[in-house]
This record gives structure tokens, C-alpha cells and sequence, in this order.
């Protein structure tokens, strides 16, 4: 008979407690530091912690080792009288029943708590690990074990923590030669590896990075011996489950001071026998570092070593992330969304952390980030850090090649891109459009116009003429900043920047006038048809953004006086409405066009600007984009024969359209309606007929959510890989988060409310729906055809919910630094309850407004009523669907004051919908 899953419940402060954690497999949890310790454990204290793609201190691992337990943090104890036991739950099935004991999980902010009791045994033992929140790149873990039998047992601890200590390449590249790297030591209180060398065949270079495991009992004292050789410690024939030191409770452990050479390592540490009482308790500290050769191990053992300095940093980390997490909070009435969305809250800190690279389903790429989602995670981060975003993205938009296009490998530092030396002259068609929509927001929530004036240098590599040329000019020793003619580092305006990126992708069409879909678009796995597949869908989100730009444009007119803005010259080519307008219908005239100007910057720019007329500008950038509006709603909207009408999303690599009727079914896509919803391409109508049709070949109606795509049925090797993953999965017609996500923010965005609402609160049911979900709180980057949620964690979905939820649901926005408020909540938002709030960071200032819906209202039949501002009603402010207020009115008010704001809906007489 299956046992009824139980899901996991919040205790208090988003901490959940979940029983029988074991009983699912592929639950990870993540444990990490601003210092870049990345650590993942599972309920059996199985994953990996690491700093980067070269430096894992445990094996690293994906998602399918997690349920071979060979290589997890282990802490056995030898009972007399019984034999070992494993407190991480890491005892051989066929020696302990998984019945016999019972398992919990209580995890927090950031941190990760097994308590596993064994009645028959009579011992119960609480694992705690957590990566400190500080500068040191350590993971702590807290063993204590407890008698909660009725006699005296004699217990030996032994800690076995396998020190893989090198880079994940060499897993399989050569994992045995570089063992042989290995020089071991054990120090008085645990084992240290510093390899010899990085093995890199391209050239080996003098390894300065040591791994290392130490311990101490609760009150600081050292282990008494170390098995540091992995060999050694399981015996011959035997396993990281059943190590013959542990199993034969073996005393031939080695001293301090030991040094071995060329071995696989564990941090295998005999602590002293003890006699424990019943209800007597002992505690035991591990530590796990990664760090420079010489860092000084001994105070770390100081710093850490001993149970009162472990506590002390466990409420330090809960401390740290409560109040990083308090700056963004929801008071909706239910606790459980609440807790659940500080969960969300924390996801896009962790992507900037761990990059898209380092959980066990995120086994790809070498750590960092892509250039989209460097920009929408800082879409979340806008609204919950409050560190130094504008130098951030300023930095940022150092990756910017003068074509347009961008670098794509991003350094850990900010401004820090790197050329790719794999050389895969590889370009995205979306990544010009995700800069202008996270400087908005900045914009917006700061007022900082002045930030389009700002310089920044443009990257260069080889590549040139959006990778379709090589700039046989330029060499490595030029460096990685654009220079101009006389070898000067060229900088331009980050609206230069901004034009550039799209205005550059106007011109770059394919055969149907749409934008061409290069190496991919957001669908990454859209990759095979760089020659004639167009993305309809980003076309429509570039025509939105030169709508975006001109509006800009019109505030630099308007709020600071300016009557033209300096250019690089060669830009004039693209403004080509200003000398003689090329026929927007023809690609072929559209790309001689991007050609000549590409030609013109191919290595050097001129280094010479221009002053243009803002209203020339603005005049440019609205006829193209009015040409883009016109021809999407003209050539692009599919009727199929079942009478549903949607936007075509894309042409594949042979130029036929992909959506519509087909012989094999019909074929649709979302990515292809969100970004025309979003922009405004589509009319009112269109988007009611498109949330029709999405209903109709979208909707998963047990998930709730909405799939990325039909199923093509076909092996399509002319559109991308995406149709070579089985159909529900991943970017083959998953319920695709990210993008479900964008479309609820899409939806509400142009007013239909219920639609968007319908997205969200369907996610977040379907995410807390463990039985079905299997993931700890929090939302996953989509849900498998079993409504599984897979790579956790790591996810656009989290900044694009938290967005949603606060500039749309919440209407808190701002508008080029004023606050408006704008809330479309419904009647089911209110629940029973007559009140919700949210409390977040307005012009540098605590802000928690609070909304009032006495008279119980849906959406489309309230208005705001009155505002109250730290208790006083203020007249001034005009009443309606939204509110504006000045943001000197609240600039004005000290710094540290807090704002509340109480918004009473009340009945609005002219109905919205
Ligand atoms: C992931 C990637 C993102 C890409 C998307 C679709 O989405 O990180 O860059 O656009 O797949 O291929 P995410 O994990 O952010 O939900």
C-alpha cells in the first residue's frame, strides 16, 4: 500500500518542517554565501559544495547521483553492543530498515536540519549544516546526538567527509592522475589537501587552493586520530556506506602531523569514545573549508570549533537573511503565501550567487551567468537589495559590443565580460531587449534620468557583424574595450547603448521581416535555425522597446531640458528616416542597411559624435515601430480552422511559419503571445482571443499552468534540440515557469486581471502541492510532464513572480520617480478578509501600504477612495483607478521614517471591465 505523502508545513519565519524527507528523491536544498561558498544537501546530507566550476571541496554531483549515497557527508557512531550507525541516514538498507527510524527536516533561512531518532537504538541525533553568512568560504554542520534510551551506551564518532578537492572537470577527465596531485596532511584537528598542480592539458599551472575538514567536539576538543586516505578508511572491498574503519571500530587512526601523498582523500575524523547517559546529550562541529593555501586553518577551527560559536553563527544567518528578506513582504491574509513567497523572495539572491550552473539539476555550464538573466534577476534585486544598483547595471552595460549585440560569458566581478574563447561564435536574438526593461524599472523607481547620460565603454572581441564576420584586426593584446580609430577606449551614453541594441535589431530580419532568431532567442533550446528562423515573439518585444526608448527620449526633452543627445556618428546610418528612409518592407534593403553600418564600426569606431535632435529621434524610432506594430498585426496573426486566432511566434530554419493548423496537430506556442500581450502589438481584442486559445492548447488543467508549446510531434531539427526533449518537458511544452510567469505579468499588465491572477495563484498551489510538486517552498523552473518541479531554485520565475506581484497585483510602481499606486487585486485576493499589505522600499524609505476593501469589491468595481499617510487622510491626492504622489513628498520626509499608507477602495462608478 502507498503511503499518503504529506507535504511540508511552515513553522514560523518561512522555517517548514517536513517528515519523511528521505521518502522523495531529488530534494535539494541550497546553503551559500555572499563570499561564493555554494553548498546543496539532500536529506541524507548527499551534494556537493563548492566556490566555482574548479574548486569542489565534496564530489561534485547532478540530480540522478543524489540517490546513491556513496559520496554524502557522513557521521557514523559505533554503539557497542549493535555495530555502526549512520545519523545522515547513510546506513545500508539491508542492515537498517529505513521503518525503524523516524526522519525530519526542519530548514530555514539558510539553513538545514535532519533529526533522525531511532527508538530501537535509543538514540536520536539533530544534523544542522549552514553555510556562515559571512566572508569566510565554510560550511558548518552540527552532529548532536542525544540517549533517549533507558541505559548507559558507549558511543565512537567518526565524521567522513570525502575531500575531492579539485575542479569538476576532472570527474571523468583524468579523475585517477589527479588524485595522484593529492598531498594530504592532518593538523591537530582535521585532514587538509592542497593538490599540486590544476591539471589543465592545455598547460598545468601551480595549484594555490587547499580543501580541508575539521572537527571538534562541542566544547572544542580535537579529534584523536584521522583515516585520511579514502583507501584506508573503506578497506579493501569496501564502500563509502560501509567503511571497514567505521564497521571494525578500528583504533589504527593516524596522528597530527601526518603528510601522504597521492591518494583520493576523505576527512574521516575518530573523535574519543564516550559513555552517554540517558537523556545525555554531545555535540560535535565539523568544518569544511575552501581556501587559499595559506589561509590561517587554525583560526577558523577557533573561530567555529566549539557548539556556543557554531549557535552563535546559526542566529547570525537566520538574522542576516530575515532582514535581507524583510525588505519585500506580503501580508495577504494567508500565512502560507506569505511564507512561501520569502522563499520565492530569496530565489533571485541565490541565481546571483550560484549563476544557472551549480544545484544537482543545474549540471551545465561553468558557473556565472547568462546575459537575460542577469538582467531580469536584477528585475527582483531592484526591489529587494539595496546596494549599489546603479553602478551595478552601469557595469553591466560594459558587455555591450558595438553591433549591438553582447559578450556572453560574464566574470564575477561587475563590468568584468569575458571573451569566449570556445570560440562558438554564438548570438542570441532576445538578449538586446532585456537591459532597456530592467533600466526602466530602475527609472522608474529611482528618477535617475541623468543615468541615460552616463558613460560606459562597448566590449570587443573578434567577433564583429553579430558574429557573422571576424575582425581579422583585432588581437587579444587590444583588449576587450572597444577603441576608436586612435586606439582610444571608446565610451558612449548607455542610451547610446540602449539604441544601439535596438535599433540594430529593426534592421536584422529575416525573409518575413521579423527579427532574425540567430543562435536562439529566451528559448534557449531553439538552436537549430540560425539561417532562416525569424522570432516573431522578440520581434514584437523590440517594437515595444523603441516605443519604450522614444518615451524615454521624451523625458530627457521634457525633465532636463535637452534639445539633442550626442550620438557616434556611424549611428546616423540607422537613423535612417533622418536622410532618405529605406523601404521598411524589403529585408533585403533593411539588412544592406545593418550591413553598412556594421562595415562602418567592423574594428574601430570613428571616436567623432553627433548632436541629434531629440525630436528627430523620437520621430525616427516612432515610425519604426509603428512599421513593426502594423506588420505584426497584419502578417503574423494566425485564425486556424477550430476558429481560435493567436500570434505565429516564429519561422523555422526552411522559412516556414511554425504555428497554425498543421497535419500533425495544431501548433502554438506561448513565448510567441506573451511578448505581443506585454508590448502592446496586440489590440484588446487580440489578447482576449489569445488568452482563448491558450486556454484551448495550452492550459495543463491538472497543474493549472500554461505549457510552453503544443506538441509538434515532430522531430523538428529545423526549429532546435527543444523537439528532441520528450513532449512536457522542459522547453517541449513543459509548464514552462518563467514564461507562464511573464504572461501573468503580461496579462495584468494590459488589464485582464483575473487572466493574470488565474497564472499565479494556480503556480502557487500547484508548487505547495508536495504530493504532486516535490519541491521544498519555492517555484521551480517548470513542472515535468508528472507535475514534478525541476531545477529548483534557479529561475527567472522567482523575479518575474516577485515583479508581477508587486508593480502589477500590488500596484506599487514607480513612474520616472514618482510612486503610483495602482493596486488590481480581486474580490478572491481579499479572501474573507477585508485588508492586505505589502511592505517594500520606495525613494530609499520603508514603505507598507495597506488596502482596504470594506465594501468587499472585485477588481473593475472599486476605485481608490482615500489614502491615509501615517495616519493623516491627504485630500491633495487625487482618487482613481491610480494615484500618483510625488516623490518629493516623500523625499521630504526624513530618511528613516517609515511610511504607511492605508488605500480604502471604494465603489467606482464607471467600471473598469
Ligand atoms: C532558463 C534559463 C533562461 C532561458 C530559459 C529558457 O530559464 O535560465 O536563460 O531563457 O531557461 O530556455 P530559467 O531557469 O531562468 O527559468
Amino acid at each position: 500500500m502507498t503511503q499518503q505523502v504529506q507535504g511540508w508545513q511552515f513553522l514560523e519565519d518561512g522555517t517548514f518542517l517536513l517528515n519523511r524527507p528521505e521518502a522523495t528523491k531529488e530534494l535539494y536544498f541550497p546553503l551559500a554565501n555572499e563570499a561564493g561558498m555554494m553548498a546543496a544537501i539532500t536529506p541524507r546530507l548527499h551534494g556537493d559544495s563548492k566556490t566555482g566550476q574548479h574548486h569542489f571541496l565534496l564530489p561534485p554531483v547532478s540530480v540522478e547521483d543524489l540517490h546513491n549515497t556513496k559520496s554524502a557527508r557522513n557521521f557514523w557512531f559505533f554503539l557497542d553492543g549493535y555495530g555502526p550507525w549512520s545519523v545522515t541516514g547513510n546506513t545500508p538498507r539491508q542492515i537498517l530498515a529505513q521503518e525503524q527510524e523516524s526522519v525530519s527536516l526542519r530548514a530555514g533561512f539558510l539553513w538545514h536540519q535532519i533529526t533522525r531518532e531511532n527508538q530501537a537504538l535509543g538514540l536520536k541525533c539533530e544534523v544542522t549544516n549552514l553555510v556562515p553568512a559571512n566572508e569566510d568560504r565554510v560550511e558548518l554542520m552540527k552532529v548532536k546526538i542525544t540517549n533517549t534510551g533507558e541505559r548507559e551506551v558507549t558511543l565512537t564518532p567518526t565524521a567522513a567527509i570525502p575531500i575531492y578537492g579539485r575542479s569538476a572537470d576532472n570527474l571523468r577527465d583524468h579523475r585517477h592522475v589527479t588524485s595522484l596531485l593529492h598531498r594530504i596532511m592532518t593538523t591537530q584537528y582535521g585532514v587538509v589537501v592542497t593538490p599540486t598542480l590544476i591539471f589543465d592539458e592545455r598547460g598545468h599551472r601551480a595549484n594555490r587552493v587547499a580543501y580541508a575538514v575539521f572537527g571538534a567536539d562541542g566544547q572544542g576538543q580535537p579529534p584523536v586520530g584521522f583515516f585520511p586516505v579514502l583507501a584506508e578508511f573503506i578497506g579493501e572491498g569496501g564502500t563509502l556506506e560501509w567503511p571497514q574503519k567505521v564497521v571494525e571500530n578500528s583504533d589504527d587512526f593516524r596522528g597530527a602531523g601526518q603528510q601522504i601523498a597521492g591518494y583520493e582523500a576523505v576527512g574521516a575524523l575518530r573523535f574519543a569514545s564516550l559513555r552517554l547517559k540517558p537523556k545525555e546529550t554531545k555535540s560535535y562541529i565539523i568544518i569544511m573549508v575552501i581556501g587559499p593555501h595559506d589561509t590561517d586553518f587554525e583560526a577558523l577551527v577557533r573561530k567555529y570549533g566549539q557548539e556556543s560559536a557554531f549557535d552563535q553563527y546559526w542566529q547570525a544567518n537566520r538574522r542576516y537573511w530575515q532582514e535581507k528578506l524583510a525588505r519585500l513582504s506580503f501580508h495577504t491574509g494567508e500565512q502560507n503565501y506569505d511564507d512561501w513567497l520569502k522563499w520565492v523572495t530569496i530565489q533571485p539572491i541565490l541565481r546571483r550567487i550560484y549563476g544557472c550552473s551549480f544545484l544537482p539539476h543545474h549540471d551545465y555550464g561553468r558557473g556565472g551567468r547568462g546575459w537575460r538573466d542577469l538582467w531580469q534577476d536584477c528585475l527582483a534585486l531592484l526591489l529587494i537589495e539595496a546596494a549599489d544598483v546603479r553602478h551595478l547595471l552601469l557595469n553591466n552595460f560594459a558587455g555591450v559590443r558595438i553591433d549591438g549585440s553582447n559578450a556572453t560569458i560574464i566574470g564575477t566581478k561587475p563590468g568584468e565580460f569575458i571573451a569566449d574563447r570556445n570560440n562558438i561564435p554564438r548570438i542570441w536574438s532576445d538578449h538586446g531587449v532585456w537591459p532597456l526593461l530592467t533600466t526602466k524599472l530602475y527609472l522608474d523607481l529611482t528618477g535617475d534620468l541623468a543615468f541615460l547620460l552616463a558613460e560606459q565603454t562597448y566590449f570587443k572581441d573578434h567577433l564583429t557583424h553579430r558574429a557573422k564576420a571576424i575582425d581579422q584586426q583585432w588581437t587579444a593584446a587590444d583588449g576587450n574595450k572597444q577603441k576608436d580609430r586612435h586606439g582610444r577606449v571608446y565610451r558612449g551614453t548607455i542610451l547610446e547603448h540602449l539604441l544601439l541594441q535596438n535599433m540594430t535589431a529593426f534592421f536584422n530580419v529575416g525573409d518575413h521581416n521579423n527579427h532574425r532568431l540567430e543562435g536562439a532567442d529566451w528559448n534557449d533550446a531553439l538552436d537549430l535555425a540560425p539561417e532562416k528562423g525569424e522570432t516573431v515573439a522578440f520581434t514584437s518585444f523590440y517594437a515595444g522597446n523603441l516605443l519604450e526608448l522614444s518615451r524615454l527620449l521624451a523625458a530627457l526633452r521634457d525633465r532636463l531640458h535637452l534639445e539633442t543627445v550626442e550620438l557616434a556618428t556611424e549611428m546616423m546610418i540607422l537613423f535612417d528616416s533622418l536622410a532618405g528612409r529605406v523601404d521598411y518592407d524589403s529585408p533585403s534593403a533593411k539588412r544592406a542597411l545593418l550591413n553598412k553600418y556594421f562595415d562602418s564600426c567592423r574594428h574601430t569606431v570613428a571616436g567623432t559624435k553627433v548632436a541629434v535632435k531629440i525630436d528627430d529621434l523620437i520621430a525616427d524610432l516612432n515610425a519604426k515601430a509603428e512599421w513593426m506594430v502594423q506588420h505584426l498585426r497584419k502578417n503574423e496573426w494566425v485564425i486556424n480552422k477550430e476558429g481560435f486566432a493567436w500570434f505565429n511566434g516564429y519561422y523555422d530554419n526552411d522559412g516556414q511559419r511554425v504555428e497554425g493548423d498543421h497535419p500533425k496537430g495544431v501548433r502554438m506556442t506561448l513565448t510567441g503571445q506573451v511578448f505581443a500581450i506585454m508590448s502592446g502589438v496586440a489590440t484588446d481584442e487580440q489578447v482576449q482571443k489569445i488568452v482563448q486559445a491558450a486556454d484551448h492548447y495550452l492550459l495543463d488543467k491538472e497543474i493549472g499552468g500554461y505549457r510552453l508549446n503544443s506538441d509538434f510531434r515532430e522531430l523538428k531539427l529545423n526549429l532546435g534540440r527543444a523537439f528532441g526533449f520528450a513532449y512536457g518537458h522542459k522547453e517541449n511544452g513543459a509548464v514552462f515557469n518563467h514564461m507562464a510567469i511573464m504572461y501573468a505579468y503580461a496579462l495584468y499588465k494590459r488589464g485582464f486581471v483575473r487572466e493574470g491572477r488565474f497564472v499565479l495563484n494556480t503556480l502557487y498551489r500547484h508548487c505547495c502541492d508536495f504530493a504532486k510538486s516535490r519541491i521544498y517552498p519555492g517555484i521551480p523552473e517548470y513542472f515535468n510532464a508528472q507535475g514534478r518541479g525541476m531545477y529548483h531554485y534557479l529561475t527567472g520565475s522567482a523575479s518575474w513572480f516577485l515583479l508581477t506581484l508587486v508593480t502589477e497585483t500590488f500596484g506599487i510602481k514607480g513612474d520616472l520617480g514618482d510612486l503610483i499606486i495602482e493596486p488590481k487585486l480581486t474580490k478572491d485576493d481579499f479572501g474573507s478578509g477585508g485588508r492586505l499589505a505589502i511592505t517594500t522600499y520606495f525613494a530609499g524609505r520603508k514603505l507598507t501600504v495597506a488596502y482596504e476593501n470594506p465594501e468587499h469589491l472585485d477588481y473593475g468595481a472599486y476605485r481608490i477612495g482615500t489614502i491615509e499617510f501615517n495616519g493623516q487622510e491627504r485630500r491633495e491626492i487625487t482618487p482613481g483607478a491610480s494615484v500618483r504622489i510625488k516623490r518629493e513628498l516623500l523625499t521630504q520626509l526624513p530618511a528613516a521614517q517609515e511610511l504607511n499608507l492605508v488605500v480604502v477602495l471604494t465603489a467606482n462608478r464607471d467600471r473598469i471591465n
